[in-house]
């Protein structure tokens, strides 16, 4: 059964484009409600192991480094079908195929620097929100 939680990451061309305000003003638009929210950078350890499942795909170095190169906006976010839903609104990974009126089609640079991270599983996103917050930072 799903469930009502996802986690998110603002990604570092997002912060630096200074999309963070806009991003988070769409998020809760949509309907989500901020249940932990952290404004932070990632050790390039830490990238390559939230990101591991890619560690053998061509762009994992590129992928490790950018997301290590900046600060970051994780966040655990609420609502009915969170995980489909937030997908939805972040929109195809490759910016050039995203919907109109998602994230990524506003705001990305391109299929790596894509703006956002959302969970692809309820089970990767208790995983993916336990690993940015401890329990007393989770509303
Ligand atoms: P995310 O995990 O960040 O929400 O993105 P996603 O599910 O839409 O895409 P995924 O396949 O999980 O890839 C993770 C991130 O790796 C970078 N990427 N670069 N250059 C490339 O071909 C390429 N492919 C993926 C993107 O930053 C992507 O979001
Ligand atoms: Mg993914």
């Amino acid at each position: 059964m799903a469930t009502n939680r996802t986690f998110t990451m603002l990604k570092p061309d997002a912060i630096e484009n200074g999309y963070m305000g806009k991003i988070i003003d769409m998020i809760i638009g949509a309907g989500f409600q901020i249940k932990a929210l952290k404004y932070t950078q990632l050790s390039v350890d830490q990238a390559k192991e939230f990101y591991a499942v890619h560690a053998e795909r061509p762009f994992y170095g590129e992928l490790v480094e950018y997301m290590s190169s900046g600060p970051i906006v994780a966040a655990i976010l609420e609502k009915d079908n969170a995980v489909e839903d937030f997908r939805k609104l972040i929109g195809a990974t490759d910016p050039a195929e995203a919907a109109e009126g998602t994230i990524r089609k506003a705001y990305a640079e391109n299929k790596g620097r894509n703006a956002v991270h959302g969970s692809d599983s309820d089970e990767n996103a208790a995983i993916e929100g336990k690993f940015h917050f401890a329990a007393n930072e989770i509303f």
